[in-house]
């Protein structure tokens, strides 16, 4: 077993794994836990006969903007190695709608991803309402507030036995979205959308909770962590995000700054910054500077606790 300690001082003991030497269920287990929030993909798709079928598949993502493509993966089962009503059906007409799914619909979805019987419609199982779509022949599902039609390029399967995945690989052909998720720039307003997420086990979360943002990092590439003074780094009160956050500044401020700012923030200072007293306050202050989103005031106290 080995441990770590991360700059924040959380210890982490690893056990470890080789996945050929777990069952797939146990596998499944872990990679649902290790990899989430997933987002959902509600497809609707249909076979050669014209019967429709609805299922959520949370092994799914866009990963093309030009193409526009997004991809899902409707595995074989654990249980038996069968193929999912999904999977046949774009096999046979190479088309699906991908629709988000907000919270508002979470536990139609789950019904909707019960082993109904072939030819079962699982718009009516679970109320849900069939709209046409434009350029696809599967129906795209009315209360949902972002639909996407695809046609699929390539089905590319991941293996031949329980569990192995099987990439739909789509390109979105027309997109649906309700005005009343779209923000003003165009953008889908992630509280609005409410969309689910799912985690492992019978995990969920949904977009309109617990979002914060992160600025995105500079055009001009920031400073770097390795660039804040060592006493800082080693000092172990700023965790990383902190530190992340000084590292994204494009530049250091000049020491005449540095002083200048040093003076704003402490009039008539009782310690001298380098010392391990003047340390500790000027982390106290550089820590809240960062709260108030004054990053560039919080980057020169950081330079005035000099190094050696
Ligand atoms: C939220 C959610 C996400 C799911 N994600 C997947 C997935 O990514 N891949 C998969 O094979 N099954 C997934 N399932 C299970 C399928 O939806 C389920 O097997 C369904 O019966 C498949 O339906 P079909 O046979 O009608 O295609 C998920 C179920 C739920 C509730």
């Amino acid at each position: 077993m080995s441990s770590a300690t991360t700059p924040s001082g959380t210890s982490w003991h690893f056990e470890g794994w080789d996945p050929a030497n777990l069952d797939t269920m146990s596998v499944q287990n872990l990679l649902q836990g290790a990899v989430g929030p997933r987002p959902v993909a509600l497809a609707s798709t249909i076979n050669r006969h014209g019967e429709v079928n609805l299922s959520p598949f949370s092994f799914f993502n866009v990963f093309s903007a030009n193409p526009p493509v997004l991809i899902f993966s409707p595995a074989l089962r654990v249980r038996d190695g069968s193929s999912k009503h999904t999977l046949r059906n774009v096999m046979e007409i190479p088309e699906v709608v991908i629709q988000v799914v907000p919270f508002a619909l979470v536990e139609q979805v789950s019904l909707a991803s019960s082993e109904y019987a072939d030819g079962v419609n699982e718009f009516q199982k679970v109320g849900l309402t069939a709209w046409p779509s434009l350029k696809v022949a599967p129906p795209r599902v009315a209360e949902s507030p972002v639909q996407m039609e695809c046609k699929v390029m390539e089905v590319k399967p991941l293996g031949t036995e329980g569990g192995a995945g099987n990439l739909v690989i789509c390109e979105v052909v027309y997109f649906h979205v309700a005005r009343e998720v779209l923000l003003p720039t165009g953008s889908i307003d992630p509280y609005a959308v409410d969309a689910v997420a799912r985690l492992g086990g019978d995990w969920y979360t949904r977009s309109s909770m617990g979002l914060f943002e992160v600025e995105k990092p500079l055009r001009t590439c920031g400073i770097g962590v390795d660039a804040l003074p060592k006493w800082l780094q080693e000092y172990g009160t700023l965790d990383g995000n902190r530190l992340a956050r000084l590292g994204n500044q494009p530049s250091i401020p000049n020491i005449e700054r540095c002083k200048e700012i040093f003076q704003e923030q402490f009039t008539a200072p009782t310690f001298e910054p380098s010392s391990p007293e003047g340390r500790s306050e000027l982390v106290l202050r550089i820590s809240l500077l960062l709260e108030q989103g004054q990053t560039e005031q919080a980057l020169a106290l950081a330079m005035m606790g000099k190094d050696g």
